[in-house]
């Protein structure tokens, strides 16, 4: 492991995964210069990696968000202090893992109706403590949430006069735009969603309910939820590491993912690299070649990738760095990343909730 550190990614085996920490740094700078007062939540579903997330921390972050207990239980294991469980826990098991992660962090968790209200005051109840939840709205995504408005109003009275239950707050995430590329349709139906989302806030405060948080968005609608009056923060990940899917949308982030794979065959027009869909992900398309625009993936099996090049093909054993089509589900494929600056390895992470869904 410490044998990697100084070497030059391009001198590592592969398939490896690699975070260029020059360019991560950039996109963190980007979005944080982008803030206008908003604060900053990471998704750590993005991540998945321990190391990241202390290496963010040495960089002022404290703040996160997930979308399952497993990925808590690293963020606290990391020091982390302040979490947004931006999900339905459901079920004893896991709310005793949630208050578990309660004695040495603040931890919020979301509903969406009666039904979870009441089996977390239970457990609540019977465990002697209390939980701290937000109300999640149904800003367009069609996923969960209670609609915008009355709905949501109902919902929050009733937590309001639930016992131990403290309600937070709002959050509403507009997944349905993300990856939108029609400008001004993305920023029209993004400022509806988060109009539905802030005017629902304003009905909550005007029956004497405070709504300490309102968190929203994600890297495809940032730049829309840093504008609007009344939302607290955003929670975006995929801005740190990135994709050639995402990066479409938002050019203002460049991708610091990619996987390291070699040359292992070759015939005119086309040859094959030695990481497949085992290694890169390919739910959201198909990745490409790193700063080589006339070399295009065409096919991914499982540890195969075919490039179609109708220029001098490489040699065999040469390398060429694969920007993922999502960098999310590829963090989730690998069980370390190597960190890189300059081109050379200064950090190797375990990603320590990957493979994992509980
Ligand atoms: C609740 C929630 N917030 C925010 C995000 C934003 O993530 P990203 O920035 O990776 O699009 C997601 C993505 O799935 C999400 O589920």
């Amino acid at each position: 492991m410490n044998g990697l550190l100084g070497k030059s990614v391009f001198d590592l085996d592969s398939p490896q995964l690699i975070i260029d920490l020059d360019i991560l740094d950039k996109n963190l700078e980007t979005i944080r210069n982008g803030l206008n007062g908003k604060k900053l939540r990471v998704h750590f579903k993005s991540l998945k990696c321990a190391g990241l997330v202390k290496y963010l921390m040495s960089k002022g972050q404290d703040s996160f968000l997930c979308a399952k207990v497993n990925e808590a239980e690293v963020l606290v294991d990391a020091g982390v202090r302040d979490i947004l469980i931006a999900n339905q826990i459901i079920g004893d098991i896991k709310l005793a893992r949630v208050h578990s992660l309660m004695a040495k962090a603040n931890i919020r968790v979301c509903i969406d109706c009666e039904e979870h209200l009441k089996a977390l005051s239970d457990f609540a109840q019977k465990s002697n403590t209390s939980f701290d939840v937000l109300a999640e709205v149904d800003i367009g995504m069609n996923r969960c949430g209670t609609f915008p408005g009355e709905p949501t109003l109902a919902l929050v009275k009733k937590i309001a006069q639930t016992k131990n239950i403290r309600f937070v707050g709002l959050q509403g995430y507009d997944g349905h735009l993300q990856l939108m590329l029609d400008r001004t349709e993305k920023s029209n139906k993004a400022f509806e969603g988060l109009k539905a989302l802030v005017d629902t806030k304003k009905m909550i405060q005007k029956i004497g309910i405070d709504v300490p948080l309102v968190t929203t968005a994600g890297t495809g609608t940032w730049e829309y939820a840093v504008q609007m009056e009344g939302v607290d923060e955003i929670q975006p990940g995929s801005f740190l590491l990135m994709d050639c899917i995402y990066h479409e949308a938002r050019p203002e982030f460049k991708p610091s993912l990619t996987v390291l794979a070699t040359v292992i065959s070759r015939r005119p027009g086309l040859y094959v690299l030695d990481a497949g869909s085992k290694a890169i992900s390919k739910d959201f398309g198909l990745p490409i070649v790193k700063d080589r625009p006339e070399e295009k993936i065409f096919k991914l099996a499982e540890e195969h990738t075919r490039v179609e090049c109708n220029i001098p093909l490489p040699e065999i054993g040469d390398k060429r760095e694969v920007i993922t089509a999502h960098c999310c589900a590829t963090m989730n494929l690998h069980r370390s990343v190597v960190a890189s600056r300059m081109g050379k390895v200064v950090h190797f992470w375990p990603i320590e909730a990957s493979g994992r869904y509980d």
